[in-house]
């Protein structure tokens, strides 16, 4: 059922309920303060609910608790530093004080693809569903908001069954969450849809109560936020089709770019040109050096895992050419690299030995320091073993860029990165770099060369000022 909110008709069947603790609202908690679970932990604080965001890194508990966002999001500092102020939001490292203390438990911890395969890896939230269940001492709900393959709210139905004391009624839910890094905070506070998976009317009254502060907030600004009521597995796949849309969408414009190579074709043209049809839509269009991330890659790895074990691996085959055609985007950095440096490009990848290579951007997507699966990082890393002599700079992803790619080059800032460099490549659309000024920067260079790895140049103005320019998809 598909219940916009809010509307002309009552709501069907939410019943308010009286929270388990008695307060007037739920009193939440977010389990793994992460990027997902101290957003959430801060903007429903921002929404008035009281709230404890527990983790078991006692290092991160410490720096939110004082005040500090542990990774780059824009707004969010100021939003902590209110809430802590006005004694709503506490952070934890103790489960028991965190599962007394909850109406409402969502789970936010990580699930990354596994060392051994592609599927996910389910440990922590077994970890922290099995910590959490064990000490419960009153009626909870407790909310997968991870993304997860379909069939883990089930199988975290069983471990509560396992863990918690039976008398308790202890409920599961399944709501995913769909924050873009970058602009997390607004997706919070006014998403797009809230999406539940429940199974019974107490856990969609609890849920609902827990989310009132969203629907809310939109009423007082004549929006709505639609909400999906559905099953668990419903709910589980809405976020891994979803992101494997997002994905497949960019491979496919990479496709695009991949022809118009070969063609003589701009994709960036072409992209303009189809996404004025609004059943296409301009959004995710933008070809590049393709999409990196926390999420995306090892969404779409562990859905076809998942797949594969349901039997319906078919299904999903395309995804494993999304995949390659998103890893094919970064050779194509070397492949340009060889091309404007005169280099022979050889079964094993270019020679560029005795060549100086500046990279601008190392996080996976601008406004953010996250440099997990960047393709700017991994194109850095394979320019260095090609022989380059690379120069790394990002405005906000250096430390965790050096923690993750610690034998690059780093410099301090965007100068020094490209002086003496033989060519630029510019792999993360920061707004520093799309407006770099490519008069100045040619005259610290030593070769005027640049490759336009996202497409985010004004190639009229570098043209003009002398540069040899290559963006991706383009003649
Ligand atoms: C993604 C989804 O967009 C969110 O909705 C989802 O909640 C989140 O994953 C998650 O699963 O938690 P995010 O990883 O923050 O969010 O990043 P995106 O904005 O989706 O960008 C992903 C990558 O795609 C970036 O590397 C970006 O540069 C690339 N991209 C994006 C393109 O190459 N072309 C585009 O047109 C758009």
């Amino acid at each position: 059922m598909t219940i916009p909110y809010p509307s002309s008709q009552p709501m069907p069947a939410i019943t308010p309920v009286v929270p388990p603790s008695g307060a007037s609202r739920p009193r939440l908690t977010f389990l793994g303060t992460g990027y997902l679970g101290a957003t959430y932990a801060i903007c429903f604080a921002e929404l008035g609910y009281e709230v404890i965001g527990f983790d078991v890194d006692a290092e991160k508990i410490a720096k939110l608790a004082g005040g500090e966002v542990p990774f780059h999001e824009p707004g969010l500092d100021e939003l902590l530093r209110r809430n802590l102020a006005a004694g709503r939001l506490r952070f934890s490292t103790d489960i028991a004080e965190t599962a007394h203390f909850g109406d409402v438990h969502f789970i936010c911890v990580g699930t990354p693809q596994r060392a051994d395969g592609m599927s996910a890896d389910l440990s922590y939230v077994e970890a922290s569903v099995t910590g959490l269940a064990q000490n419960l001492d009153r009626r909870a709900l407790i909310v997968g908001k991870s993304t997860v393959p379909v069939g883990t709210a089930e199988w975290i139905e069983q471990l509560v069954d396992k863990h918690a004391d039976s008398q308790l009624g202890v409920e599961v839910a399944y709501s995913p969450e769909f924050l873009q890094e970058g602009f997390a905070v607004e997706d919070v506070l006014r998403p797009n849809r809230i999406v539940v998976g429940v199974k019974s009317e107490w856990a969609n009254s609890m849920l609902y109560s827990a989310h009132k502060g969203v629907f809310d907030l939109a009423a007082t600004e004549d929006r709505e936020v639609p909400l999906v009521v559905t099953d668990f597995a419903t709910a589980e796949l809405v976020k891994v089709a979803a992101n494997a849309f997002l994905a497949t969408k960019i491979s496919f414009i990479n496709a695009m770019a991949e022809v118009c190579e070969a063609s003589g074709g701009d994709v960036t043209q072409l992209a303009r040109a189809i996404g004025y049809d609004p059943r296409i839509g301009n959004r995710f269009l933008q070809a590049g050096v393709g999409f990196g991330g926390g999420c995306l890659p090892k969404d779409i790895r562990a859905f076809q895992a998942r797949a594969q074990e349901l039997g319906a691996g078919e299904a999903l085959r395309f995804l494993h050419e999304v995949d390659l055609i998103n890893l094919r985007r970064r050779n194509r950095v070397l492949q340009l690299a060889a091309e404007l440096l005169d280099r022979r490009y050889g079964p094993a990848g270019p020679d560029l030995s005795g060549t100086r290579i500046a990279v601008l951007g190392a996080t996976f997507k601008p406004n953010s320091d996250d440099v997990r699966d960047a393709p700017s990082l991994a194109v850095a890393a394979q320019l260095a073993k090609a022989g380059a002599d690379v120069r790394v700079y990002d405005p906000q992803g250096m430390e965790n860029a050096r923690r993750a790619q610690p034998d690059l080059t780093y410099s301090p800032d965007m100068i020094e990165a490209v002086r003496d460099a033989d060519l630029v490549c510019v792999l993360t659309e920061w707004s520093d770099f799309r407006n770099a000024d490519p008069e100045a920067l040619a005259r610290v260079v030593a070769g005027r060369r640049v490759v336009d790895g996202r497409n985010c140049l004004d190639s009229t103005l570098w043209v003009q000022a002398g540069w040899e320019y290559r963006g991706m998809g383009r003649p």
